[in-house]
């Protein structure tokens, strides 16, 4: 096969890596596209490091078995813990959802401070400060972890009193500072966007780590001559390692469109 033609491969620890997913089609309509969810296993943000990076290798290993061309970490959690980790063990380009998000952050702050937003893995890696320090160590980082905010999400509860409840007691630590760009460092908070804007007010700009990944990614495809022709209907194909039925629910309000072509698979012992 033409490597032109093998999909970019996507996985995230379950269905919120679909917000990544749905910028990827919208820059590139016509790539070939392999998604993995590991819904048996979700949520990583609360795991440790170790058992973070073993479902990711698996995850990558799975990708790999398909013939992908190009990988998207497209879990926070996880590009933040094993990004380095798996770019030493593929032989194709890999991205992670965290280096984007940074370079946003730091292209849209005026007065250098800057407020990161995540699962308690992510935050604890301290991930994005480090990127984000080192493309500008004036700035300021706040980093806070708001773990309610998935469960919120996966539940549906994307707007309405308890969602703009819960944004603002965990936003309150963001209020009195300076802050004026805040990263949306998890698959699952573009869908509190709203919430989070009318917390923290319309002159606060909010990091969409998903759309800045896609705009690299298509940098990368054109830079390194991987980019599919455009022509033919695209592929697209999706893999859980939990109940499909539960998947379709909440992933087509994720993604946007209609899934088909979906299998339930099994990693790991
Ligand atoms: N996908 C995860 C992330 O972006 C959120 C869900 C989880 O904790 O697994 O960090």
């Amino acid at each position: 096969m033409d490597i032109k033609e093998q999909p970019i491969g996507v996985f995230d620890s379950g269905i919120g890596g679909l917000t990544v997913l749905k910028e990827i089609l919208k820059a590139l309509p016509y790539e070939n596209t392999v998604y993995l969810g590991d819904t048996a296993r979700v949520p990583y943000g609360i795991r440790s490091p170790e058992t973070v990076l073993r479902y990711s290798f698996e995850n990558t290993r799975f990708l790999i078995s398909k013939n992908i061309k190009l990988l998207v970490i497209a879990c926070n959690t996880s590009s933040a813990i094993s990004l380095d980790a798996i770019k030493e063990m593929v032989n194709i380009p890999v991205i992670g959802v965290i280096e984007p998000g940074a370079k946003a952050a730091v292209k849209a702050t005026r007065n250098k401070m800057v407020g990161v937003i995540g699962t308690e893995a992510t935050i604890k890696s301290n991930s994005y400060t480090k990127a984000i320090k080192n493309l500008d160590k004036e700035i300021s980082v706040t980093a806070l972890a708001c773990p309610l905010f998935v469960p919120l999400v996966e539940e549906g509860w994307t707007d309405g009193t308890i969602a703009s409840l819960i944004a603002e007691k965990y936003l309150s630590n963001f209020k009195n500072s300076n802050i004026d760009t805040i990263v949306l460092g998890c698959t699952h908070y573009p869908l509190l966007k709203k919430v989070i804007s009318n917390v923290m007010g319309s002159e606060v700009t909010l990091i969409d780590s998903a759309i800045e990944t896609a705009g690299e990614i298509k940098k990368i495809l054109k830079t390194s001559g991987l980019e599919k022709k455009k022509e033919g209907s695209p592929l697209r194909e999706f893999f859980v390692t939990d109940s499909v039925e539960k998947f379709l629910n909440i992933g087509e309000k994720f993604l946007g469109e209609k899934i088909n072509n979906i299998e339930k698979i099994q990693l790991g012992g």
